[in-house]
């Protein structure tokens, strides 16, 4: 476009799921498919950015002309946003990071031995909610995917994340969110006066959606 309202902003973009492992052969993980923040990525930079996209496993290639970390768990997307953070703007968490990963990974094969088997595992970092309680935070945007209560959730989210926006979505309908290649949401934010305020975003690609999110984002900033 002629306008490049992200210009100069340096945006820092976490997508796709964390992949936790069990043992040298196994892991744990999500069906997040990443398109969602890649589309944000593309976008951004469509849009005048600096963008450093922060990516766990996917099928997809980075958008040309951004800087991409692969990383596979959630230790590592940490260190990997922490490493781009400090010169950040703005920082989007739309990854699906793993709540928990093995309280200890195994050296070798598990071997099948016994009818039933438990593996213990340990909380993983909030990696948006370490990023908004930095000393001089960039303005941070957060997901919310829930099968109910959706704007209830979202805004708890908001709150107790310390978030400047929140974008919510369905996932009890399969035809938006996870693979698909639309989705709608609901934006979130509090005004000036701390009062919450809500967008609808009509169902659209993931392009378009992506694209509305980053304007109203500049619309917070001005
Ligand atoms: O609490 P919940 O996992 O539903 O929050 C979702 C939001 O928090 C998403 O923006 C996601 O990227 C982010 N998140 C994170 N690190 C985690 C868990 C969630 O950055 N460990």
């Amino acid at each position: 476009p002629s306008d490049a309202p992200l210009r100069g902003q340096h945006l820092v973009i976490t997508a796709g799921p964390t992949r936790e492992p069990i043992d040298p052969v196994r892991y744990l993980s999500n069906h997040s498919s990443g398109k969602m923040g890649y589309a944000l990525a593309a976008q951004a930079k469509r849009l005048g950015a600096e963008v450093t996209l922060v990516s766990g496993p996917t099928q997809l290639t980075p958008p040309a002309g951004v800087r991409t970390l692969q990383v596979e768990t959630a230790a590592e997307m940490l260190a990997a946003v922490e490493s781009v953070i400090a010169s950040a703007d703005v920082f989007i968490g739309c990854a699906a990071v793993a709540d928990y990963r093995l309280a200890e990974v195994a050296p070798q094969k598990l071997k099948k031995q016994h009818e039933n088997m438990q593996l213990e595992l340990v909380r993983n970092p909030d990696i948006l909610a370490t990023v908004a309680a930095r000393q001089n935070p960039p303005l941070c945007v957060g997901f919310a995917a829930e099968t109910q209560a959706v704007a209830h959730y979202a805004a708890d989210k908001l709150k107790r994340k310390k978030l400047s926006m929140i974008a919510a979505n369905d996932v009890s309908d399969s035809s938006i969110g996870f693979n698909s290649d639309s989705n709608a949401m609901t934006l979130f934010w509090q005004d000036t006066n701390g009062t919450l305020q809500q967008r609808a975003l009509e169902r659209a690609s993931k392009a378009q959606i992506a694209e509305q999110i980053l304007r109203q984002l500049t619309v917070l900033q001005s």
